[in-house]
């Protein structure tokens, strides 16, 4: 069972419900992530875990820890979801928090990853989904295809269109035999 953290418009989330997997919880750290309106749409249960709601980041990732637990979650998907998570909550999905990120990493990592590329004048840049730890945009790498920067005016497009199959793919991967879709 599959719970995925957003916290922005969701594209990565709507591709990993209309790949039919078996996501019970959506969790966000902004109530305001449309998101949340495609999960309620696909009649997925959701909860906001705001940062101003607890006393400190570790708190919070508890909580939202324990509500995935108790939605059955055992495979967390960070689906644009943009707090670092800490350490308690990674220590209670070890091995079994996912993200996707469109760059090559290790190159580029953090919250810009497609204009620091080209800024640096890379011919070819891409999309990682790799395991989550408590570092930015580190962890195992699970998959990447590297994308060509030129069009660069369809750049961006174009990394989302690949991220849209390779994150729903590898998740099926990481699945126990039988429950992908
Ligand atoms: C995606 O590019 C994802 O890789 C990155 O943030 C973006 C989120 O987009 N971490 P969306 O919310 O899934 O549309």
């Amino acid at each position: 069972m599959i719970g995925v953290l957003v916290s922005g418009f969701g594209s990565n989330l709507q591709a990993l419900i209309d790949s039919g997997l078996p996501i019970v919880a959506v969790g966000s750290n902004r109530n305001d992530a449309y998101a949340l309106t495609r999960a309620r749409a696909a009649a997925i249960p959701t909860a906001t875990f705001s940062l101003d709601c607890h006393d400190n980041r570790e708190e919070r990732d508890l909580v939202m820890a324990t509500w995935l637990e108790q939605q059955g979650v055992e495979l967390v998907v960070l689906a644009g979801y943009r707090h670092l998570l800490t350490r308690p909550f990674v220590a209670r999905f070890p091995g079994r928090i996912v993200n996707v990120h469109p760059s090559l990493l290790p190159s580029f990592p953090g919250a810009h990853p497609i204009e620091d590329a080209l800024a640096a004048g890379v011919e070819t840049t891409g999309v990682t989904v790799h395991l989550v730890d408590e570092g930015v945009d580190t962890g195992p790498i699970l998959v990447q295809e590297p994308v060509p920067v030129e069009p660069r005016e369809t750049l961006e497009a174009r990394l989302h269109a690949v991220e849209h199959r390779l994150l729903p793919e590898t998740v099926a991967g990481l699945l126990p035999a039988g429950r992908a879709a």
